[in-house]
C-alpha cells in the first residue's frame, strides 16, 4: 500500500509539512471558506462526503450542523490531525483517492472539494468527474474549489480553467448553478480562486 501512495501526485509535499498545514488550515473557518455557496449547502440533515478533507475544518463544519460526513484523506498525518482536532465531529475518516474512490459507497447531499481538484493530473479530471457524478443524489450539489496562480513549492498543482470542470460536468451530466472568483484568504502573492457548484441534469 505504501508503494501506491509514494506513487500518488496530488499528495506530493502534504505529509512532510502537516503539522504546518493543520495550522494554517485550521486558521480559517469553513464559513469563511465556503462563503460564497452558504446558501447551496443543504439545510436538511444529509449525507456528506468530503473529498481530500485534510484536517477536516470543512468536514466538521458540516457534521455540527446535523450531516452525516464521510471525510476522505489520503495523507495519513492529515487524517491524524483531523481525528486528534475534531475528535467529537462524528466524523467518518477513509483513506481513498480520487479518482477512482473504490471505498467510498453510496451517494451523497453534498459532495465537497476545497483546494483538490487542481491536484488530479489532466487524464484523472474527465474519470473523476464521471466518479463525483455518480455519487450525487438526485437532489445532490457538487461543490469545488480551484487555486490558480503559483504553486507553493514541491506541490504536484495545476492552475485549471473554470472552463474546464464545467464543460467536463456537463459531460457527466451536471450543470453549473455557481461560479465565482475571489482573493486568497491567506493573503498569498498572485493566488486567486474559483468555486464552482454543480447540480444533476
Ligand atoms: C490543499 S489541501 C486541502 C485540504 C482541505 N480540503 C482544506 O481545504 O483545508 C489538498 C488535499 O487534497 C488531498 N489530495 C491530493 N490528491 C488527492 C486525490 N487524488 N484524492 C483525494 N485527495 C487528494 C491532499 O492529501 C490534501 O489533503
Amino acid at each position: 500500500m505504501s508503494g501506491e501512495r509514494e506513487q500518488l501526485n496530488g499528495t506530493r509535499g502534504y505529509a512532510a509539512e502537516a503539522d504546518t498545514l493543520a495550522h494554517q488550515y485550521e486558521s480559517l473557518t469553513s464559513e469563511q471558506v465556503l462563503g460564497d455557496v452558504l446558501h447551496l449547502i443543504p439545510e436538511k440533515p444529509g449525507r456528506v462526503l468530503d473529498i481530500g478533507a485534510g484536517t477536516g475544518r470543512d468536514a466538521a463544519a458540516l457534521a455540527l450542523r446535523g450531516h452525516s460526513v464521510t471525510a476522505v484523506e489520503p495523507t495519513a498525518e492529515l487524517r491524524a490531525h483531523g481525528r486528534r482536532l475534531h475528535p467529537r465531529a462524528g466524523i467518518e475518516w477513509l483513506d481513498d483517492t480520487l479518482p477512482a474512490l473504490p471505498a467510498v459507497e453510496g451517494t451523497f447531499d453534498l459532495v465537497l472539494l476545497v483546494a483538490v481538484w487542481m491536484h488530479l493530473d489532466p487524464d484523472e479530471r474527465r474519470p473523476a468527474m464521471r466518479r463525483l457524478a455518480g455519487l450525487l443524489a438526485p437532489e445532490g450539489v457538487l461543490l469545488l474549489t480551484l487555486r490558480h496562480g503559483p504553486p507553493p513549492p514541491g506541490r504536484h498543482m495545476f492552475d485549471i480553467p473554470a472552463d474546464e470542470p464545467v464543460a467536463q460536468a456537463a459531460s457527466s451530466g451536471l450543470h453549473a448553478v455557481h461560479q465565482s472568483t475571489w482573493d486568497d484568504l491567506l493573503g498569498r502573492p498572485g493566488v486567486r480562486w474559483t468555486t464552482l457548484a454543480f447540480r444533476q441534469g
